[in-house]
C-alpha cells in the first residue's frame, strides 16, 4: 500500500511537471509564433544594379592530384617515363615469373621526340613464365566490367627483336581480367593501340605488358584511358569529376593554377606553350606541390600536361564557361625560391602570352591559331580575359605587370587583365596593391584570402564601401578555414553568408571562385577543397553545395533588402587571428610581417540578399546558428504574388557535419514546395543552414 502511495505521489510529481513544461513551452512558443523579431524586407519594386553575370565561376589547380590521377582521364602513372629524381620507374614495377630474366633501364638515345627525352628499355634473358613490366595507375587502375579501355605504346625493336608483347588488365594478384597483342614491332617508334574489355570490375588492376622473347625493346608513352570520358573527348576528362563542375554551372573557370603557375622556381613555372599539341610531344614538368607548403608532400607529384591548355579551353566550351587562364608574370612563387625575370627580360614571357591569346583566338592560318585548328578547333575559343600572375605582391609585381598590359593593350583591347592582390585581404601589400592598381586603371584585381569562419561572418559587408569607379574585384580564391581544417558546414554557413555580401555587391566584385576545387583522398597537400574523390567516387563537400545554391539561383538584378532584428544584441569579442592558410613562418619568414587579423566575434543572426529574374524573386538567407529563426518576410511593391513557390534548404543537425565517401550528400540542398506565400509571410529558417526562397512576383 505504501509503496503503491509512493509511486502514484511520483506518478504526480512528474506529470505535473511534465504539464508545467508542455504549458511554459507552448506559451514560449506562441509568444515566438506571435511576435517574430526578425523582419527581411525585400523592396521588390526597386531594382538597384545588375548582378554580373560572371559572378560565379571556379577555379581549377592541379594540386592535390586534381589533374593527373583526378580530372585528366589517364590511368596510367608515369606513361613517359619522365619523373625524375630518385625514381625514374615510379608507378612502375618488373614482373618477373618463373625463370625469367630481364635488365630494365631508363635510356635517351633517339627518343620518341626530344621534348619526351626519357624512355623504358627491356633487356631480356630469359622469359620464364611470363616477363614484363606492370604499371599500378594512381594507387590502383579501376576498371568497369564490359567497358572498353583504350590502349596505347610506342614502341621500338631493337637489333630485330620481334617477338610480340601481350597487354593485360591483372587483379593485383595476377588474376587476367582483358587482354590484347600487339605485333610487329621494328626498328623505328611505332605508335600501336588496342581496345581493353575487362571482364569484372575491380578498383585495383594493374596493367601489364609482357614480352614473348628474349632480346632487346623500348617502350614509351604506355597509356590506358576509359574509352568513355567527359563529352566522350579522345584524351579526355574521368566524366564524373568533369560532371561535378559541370553541374555548378559555373560562368568561368580560372585554370591551372595557383602557386604551379608561378613555380617553386621559373623553371619550373607552367609554360602553356608545353601543354598544347600531340600528348607525346608535350615536355612533362614536376609539380611544385611535391614539397610546396605542404600538408602531405608528395615527392612523385607531376603534370604531365596531357590536360594543357587546349584541354582547359574545350572543357569551357563544353559546360558554356568563359576560360580565364592565367600565366606566370616573370616572378616565380614569391613564398617558395623568389626568382624574378629582370625586367629587360621580359620579351619572351609577354610572347607567351600575347601568343596565347593567338592560339585561342588567332585566325586559323595564324602561327597559333593554325595549332588550335591543328588540334581539332578551328573556330576561335573566344578568350575575353587573362590572368597576368596568381599572387604576386609588391613593386616588383606592378613593374612586371604594367609591362605586359602596355603590350597586350597595344595588340588586344578587347582582353580583360586580371592582376593580383597577394595572398591576403588586408596586410600592407594587399593595400599597396590596390593604392597602385588604381593608377594603373586595371581592370580586374584578383583578392585571395583564407581566414577562419568567423571572418568572414565578421566581413559580410566587406565589399559595401568600395569605390565604384575603380577597378572591378575578382575574388580568385577564398575559403572558410575551420580551426579543424575541415570542409564541414560551419566553414560553409561562413561562406554562404559572406556570399550575399558578394552578390549584394556584384557590381563591384564581378566575379568569384572558391579555392581550390578537388582534392584525392590520401593525397591531399591542402585540406580545404571543393570537391574530394578516389579512384571511383567523389562527393562534394557542403562548400560545393552552397557554390551550387548561389549559382544555379542567381538573379540578374539585386533588390534591396533590410534585415531588422529587434533581439537584445549579442556581447562583442575582440579576437586575432593567424593566418589560417599560409603558415606563420611562411608569412614572417618572406614578408618580414606579422600575417594576423583582428575582428569582432558575435553571435550572428541571420544573412541574406534578394534578387529577382523572369518573373521571380529569389531570397537567400544564411542562418549559420544553431537555432531555428522564425522571421516575417514583407515583399513590398508587388501586386501579384504568387502563394506558392519553393524553398531550398541546405541545412545540418551541428556545425560540425560533413559529407564524406560513405554519406556523400548527408548535407545537400532539399527542394519543398512554399505555400501561403503573401505580401507578408512568416518563415522559419533552419538550425544552420542556407534558405534560398524562389517566389513568383510581379509588379
Ligand atoms: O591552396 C591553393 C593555393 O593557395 C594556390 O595555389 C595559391 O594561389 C594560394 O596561395
Amino acid at each position: 500500500m505504501n509503496q503503491a502511495l509512493i509511486v502514484l505521489t511520483s506518478n504526480f510529481c512528474s506529470l505535473t511537471r511534465l504539464l508545467f513544461a508542455l504549458l511554459t513551452a507552448l506559451a514560449v512558443g506562441s509568444q515566438l509564433e506571435a511576435a517574430p523579431r526578425i523582419t527581411l524586407t525585400v523592396q521588390a519594386d526597386k531594382p538597384s544594379h545588375k548582378i554580373s553575370p560572371l559572378l560565379y565561376g571556379v577555379f581549377f589547380e592541379d594540386i592535390n592530384y586534381a589533374a593527373d590521377g583526378g580530372l585528366y582521364g589517364e590511368l596510367i602513372q608515369n606513361r613517359s617515363f619522365e619523373f625524375r629524381g630518385t625514381d625514374a620507374l615510379f608507378g612502375w614495377s618488373l614482373v618477373r615469373r618463373g625463370e625469367a630474366q630481364a635488365l630494365v633501364s631508363i635510356e635517351t638515345d633517339r627518343p620518341i621526340n626530344p621534348n619526351n627525352p626519357h624512355y623504358l628499355r627491356m633487356q631480356i634473358g630469359s622469359i620464364g613464365s611470363g616477363l614484363g613490366v606492370a604499371n599500378s595507375g594512381f594507387g590502383g587502375i579501376p576498371v568497369l566490367k564490359g567497358s572498353n579501355y583504350l590502349f596505347s605504346i610506342y614502341a621500338r625493336a631493337v637489333d630485330s627483336y620481334n617477338a610480340a608483347l601481350s597487354i593485360r588488365l591483372e587483379t593485383a594478384k595476377g588474376e587476367l581480367l582483358a587482354s590484347a597483342q600487339i605485333v610487329g614491332l621494328n626498328p623505328n617508334w611505332m605508335k600501336c593501340a588496342s581496345i581493353l574489355k575487362p571482364t569484372r570490375t575491380e578498383t585495383n588492376a594493374h596493367l601489364v605488358v609482357m614480352t614473348a622473347a628474349p632480346g632487346t625493346m623500348d617502350m614509351d608513352m604506355i597509356s590506358l584511358f576509359p574509352e568513355h570520358t567527359f563529352k566522350n573527348r579522345p584524351n579526355g576528362m574521368r566524366a564524373d569529376l568533369a560532371q561535378l563542375i559541370a553541374n555548378l554551372k559555373p560562368s568561368f573557370v580560372r585554370f591551372p593554377g595557383g602557386c604551379i603557375v608561378e613555380g617553386k622556381d621559373l623553371a619550373n613555372r607552367y609554360r602553356w606553350k608545353d601543354t598544347i599539341g600531340d600528348v607525346s610531344e608535350r615536355k612533362a614538368n614536376w609539380n611544385c606541390w611535391q614539397i610546396a607548403m605542404s600538408d602531405a608532400p608528395a615527392p612523385q607529384y607531376y603534370q604531365s600536361y596531357g590536360l594543357g591548355f587546349f584541354e582547359y579551353f574545350q572543357f569551357c566550351e563544353d559546360i558554356g564557361s568563359e576560360p580565364l587562364p592565367i600565366l606566370n608574370c616573370g616572378m616565380s612563387c614569391q613564398l617558395m625560391d623568389k626568382q624574378f625575370v629582370p625586367l629587360d627580360q621580359l620579351d619572351s614571357y609577354i610572347q607567351d602570352a600575347l601568343d596565347l591569346i593567338e592560339f585561342a583566338n588567332g585566325p586559323v592560318d595564324s602561327l597559333w591559331g593554325s595549332q588550335r585548328a591543328a588540334m581539332g578547333h578551328p573556330e576561335p575559343f573566344r578568350l575575353k580575359m587573362i590572368g597576368i600572375g596568381n599572387e604576386q605582391w609588391g613593386g616588383d609585381y606592378f613593374a612586371r605587370y604594367e609591362k605586359f598590359v602596355v603590350a597586350l593593350k597595344a595588340k588586344h583591347p578587347e582582353i580583360q587583365i586580371v592582376a593580383s592582390a597577394g595572398p591576403s585581404p588586408d596586410d600592407q601589400w594587399f593595400r599597396m596593391a590596390w593604392l597602385r592598381l588604381r593608377e594603373l586603371n586595371a581592370d580586374l584585381v584578383d583578392e585571395h584570402y583564407y581566414r577562419p569562419p568567423e571572418w568572414f561572418l565578421d566581413n559580410v559587408n566587406r565589399y559595401d564601401q568600395y569605390d565604384r569607379t575603380g577597378p572591378k574585384v575578382f575574388l580568385g580564391e577564398y575559403a572558410a578555414h575551420t580551426t579543424a581544417r575541415r570542409n564541414s558546414l560551419d566553414a560553409a554557413l561562413a561562406e554562404a553568408a559572406f556570399m550575399t555580401g558578394i552578390e549584394r555587391n556584384s557590381d563591384v566584385v564581378v566575379m568569384a571562385s572558391y579555392a581550390p576545387l578537388f582534392a584525392k583522398a590520401g593525397f591531399t597537400q591542402r585540406p580545404i577543397d571543393l570537391a574530394w574523390f578516389d579512384n571511383t567516387r567523389l562527393y562534394g563537400s557542403p562548400s560545393y553545395y552552397v557554390q551550387q545554391l548561389f549559382s544555379l539561383n542567381r538573379g540578374d538584378t539585386v533588390l534591396p533588402l533590410e534585415l531588422a532584428d529587434s533581439r537584445p544584441p549579442q556581447p562583442a569579442s575582440r579576437r586575432i587571428v593567424l593566418n589560417a592558410h599560409h603558415t606563420d613562418a611562411e608569412f614572417k619568414d618572406v614578408l618580414g610581417i606579422e600575417e594576423s587579423s583582428e575582428f569582432t566575434t558575435r553571435t550572428p543572426g541571420l544573412f541574406a540578399t534578394a534578387s529577382q529574374k523572369d518573373g521571380k524573386v529569389i531570397i537567400k538567407v544564411v542562418n549559420p546558428t544553431s537555432q531555428a529563426t522564425q522571421a516575417t518576410i514583407r515583399l513590398s511593391g508587388m501586386s501579384r504574388i504568387g502563394a506558392k513557390g519553393e524553398a531550398i534548404v541546405l541545412s545540418g543537425s551541428a556545425p560540425s557535419d560533413e559529407n564524406s565517401f560513405e554519406k556523400p550528400t548527408k548535407i545537400e540542398p532539399v527542394t519543398t514546395p512554399l505555400s501561403g506565400i503573401a505580401s507578408e509571410f512568416r518563415y522559419k529558417f533552419k538550425p544552420c543552414s542556407v534558405t534560398v526562397l524562389r517566389i513568383n512576383a510581379e509588379r
